[in-house]
């Protein structure tokens, strides 16, 4: 076992989590989300999309959002160490979130076709074209880029996915430039030996240390898969507190994994993640009360429930 000595978590659950919500959470209360995750110690915070918000409309306010996170960047030094980024699709996007003083943004692909047509309204290779701009403006300007591939360990609609389309992407996004490759189990349907799996062919394509897990927890696996990649050497961790979201083209897709769920089993293994549990269990409490939903994790529920 390789063990991590520390984990880097991506807290997703401002965009991946809100932007399926269907009521509209008002940009107060995302801020406000978005500070109390801040305060818990999470210090890489995914805070909005800059796409269109006829296909995302809970995501249309992403430059208040990223203009009031620039602001408070600049405003105070302890912020200054949080990364606050953005999904930026293309050239569209990424000028608006530079406009906005983001410093971090992401790109999204998949290794499924249909799923790219529907997410994206283009083919892999037309989403590849798409960004290979996208990333050399943003290198240019000095923001760092992210790449995501989504359904890595299954489709909603073409069903398996070979891990080689998986590497083949993967490659692709890490040729142009991204930092790091975050690999999307969209709709949750991976196991443990499918993600290992899954890993042996990507880390022949990009090293562990660019990559990133993101996994949906729609099938109750999502831990079990961390586990499994931890152990080959991945270090980073997307996951939404209160296990928000879902996708809105991923049908029945649920939220990401639980940051408390994460947060505890990276301290029962003895790696540190900075983050304060105890704090973070108190935003997920918050942050489901205010859209009138159940907690979605289960280390946030027993803590509460102490507290
Ligand atoms: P399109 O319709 O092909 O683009 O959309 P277009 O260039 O033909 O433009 C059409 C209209 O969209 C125009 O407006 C553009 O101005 C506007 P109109 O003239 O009709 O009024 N437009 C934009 N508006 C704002 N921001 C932009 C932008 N670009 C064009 N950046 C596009 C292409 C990608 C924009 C569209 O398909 C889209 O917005 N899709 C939403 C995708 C999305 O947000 N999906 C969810 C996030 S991905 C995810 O959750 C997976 C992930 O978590 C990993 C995992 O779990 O697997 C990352
Ligand atoms: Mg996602």
């Amino acid at each position: 076992m390789h063990f991590p000595d520390k984990a880097r978590i991506v807290e997703v659950g401002a965009r991946d989590g809100l932007q399926n919500e269907s009521m509209p959470v008002d940009t107060a209360t995302k801020l406000a989300l978005i500070r109390k995750l801040s305060e818990s110690g999470l210090r890489h915070i995914e805070a909005a999309s800059f796409v269109s918000p006829k296909w995302v409309p809970q995501m249309a306010d992403h430059r208040e959002i990223m203009l009031a996170l620039s602001e408070s960047v600049a405003a105070t030094d302890t912020t200054s160490v949080i990364t606050y980024s953005a999904l930026t699709p293309n050239l569209k996007g990424l000028e608006a979130a530079l406009e906005c003083g983001v410093r971090e943004v992401a790109v999204f692909g998949a290794a499924s076709e249909s799923f790219s047509q529907r997410n994206i309204n283009c083919s892999i290779a037309e989403s590849l074209a798409r960004f290979a701009p996208v990333m050399e403006r943003a290198l240019d300007a000095g923001v760092r880029v992210r790449g995501y591939v989504s359904c890595v360990m299954g489709c909603p609609y073409e069903g398996d996915i070979s891990p080689l389309q998986v590497a083949a992407v993967a490659r692709e996004l890490r040729d142009m430039g991204c930092y790091e490759v975050s690999l999307g189990d969209t709709i949750g349907t991976g196991t443990p030996f499918k993600a290992k799996r899954l890993l042996e062919a990507v880390t022949r394509a990009v090293p562990v240390a660019h990559l990133a897990a993101h996994f949906h927890d729609t099938y109750g696996q999502a831990l079990t898969n961390l586990y499994a990649v931890m152990e080959e050497g991945v270090a980073v961790i997307d996951s939404s507190v209160a296990g928000l979201g879902g996708c809105p083209y991923a049908k029945g897709a649920s939220g990401n994994v639980a940051t408390e769920d994460v947060v505890y089993l990276l301290e029962g293994l003895g790696i540190d993640s900075g983050v304060d549990l105890a704090q973070l269990a108190r935003t997920g409490d918050w942050i489901s009360r205010q859209l009138g939903r159940a907690n979605g994790s289960k280390v946030g529920q027993a803590l509460m429930a102490k507290y």
